[in-house]
């Protein structure tokens, strides 16, 4: 079975956490791609979404969903989101598509978080997938540097601007042996937005589509 029907499968299964006229968050990607397109098929089931993107917003919009300001929610209920790493503890390295920033904001206003997969995104240790971060562009030599002084090599993303006006590094050759600490290290660095670790706002749960057809479901403990 290809990827993309891996990533299709676990997005259907996270319909199952769907509840009727809740308002969602909504991730970025290929992954997050196709659970709007579950949702579409579902259009009186929720009551509309916070996007994690602009070009999520956008096909959430031509999908008849009704997007919501993350202002005036509260706390949503659910966030669905794809992810380039998640470890046995649902930490993620997540970013590949450039929003980080958002997703995490999303994910961090969010009572529950699914991921959902293909199962190549399963790892042992999070790392083999460069670790994107959000510099303000002023700030990337600084930043760059710092991040050579950690152990990372970094690279800055070709002719990528972020939806918040930022660009990216990706940190090649990080072996993440503690995730919950290199997340605050790094973010603790001037100039930076935040990184892609997801480790002190982890997913709940993982659904990892298989080549099988079949969806492994994966709690957090
Ligand atoms: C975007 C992300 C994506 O969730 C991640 O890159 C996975 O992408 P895909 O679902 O296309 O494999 O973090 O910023």
């Amino acid at each position: 079975m290809s990827s993309a029907k891996m990533k299709k499968a676990a997005a259907n299964a996270a319909m199952d956490w769907v509840t009727d006229g809740s308002i969602i968050g909504v991730g970025t990607g290929s992954t997050a791609d196709f659970f709007i397109e579950a949702l579409a098929a579902n259009p009186r089931k929720i009551k509309g979404a916070v996007a994690s993107s602009d070009s999520t917003a956008d096909k959430l919009s031509s999908a008849g969903i009704e997007l919501y300001d993350l202002n005036s929610t509260g706390t949503l209920s659910l966030y669905v989101d794809g992810a380039d790493e998640a470890n046995q503890q649902l930490q993620l390295i997540k970013g590949g598509g450039g929003a980080l920033t958002r997703e995490k904001i999303v994910a961090a206003a969010s009572t529950a978080f699914v991921c959902i997969a293909d199962s190549s995104k399963q790892v042992t240790t999070l790392g083999q997938f460069p670790l994107p971060i959000e510099v303000l562009p002023m700030a990337r030599s600084f930043v760059a540097r710092e991040i050579v002084k950690i152990g990372g090599d970094p690279e800055l993303r070709d002719r990528f601007t972020t939806d918040n006006g930022n660009v990216i590094l990706d940190i090649h050759n990080m072996e993440i042996t503690n995730a919950l600490e290199l997340e605050h290290r790094i973010n603790q660095i001037a100039g930076i937005v935040t990184c892609g670790l997801f480790a002190h706002r982890p997913a709940d749960i993982l659904l990892v589509g298989q080549a099988d057809g079949s969806v492994e479901k994966i709690t957090r403990q």
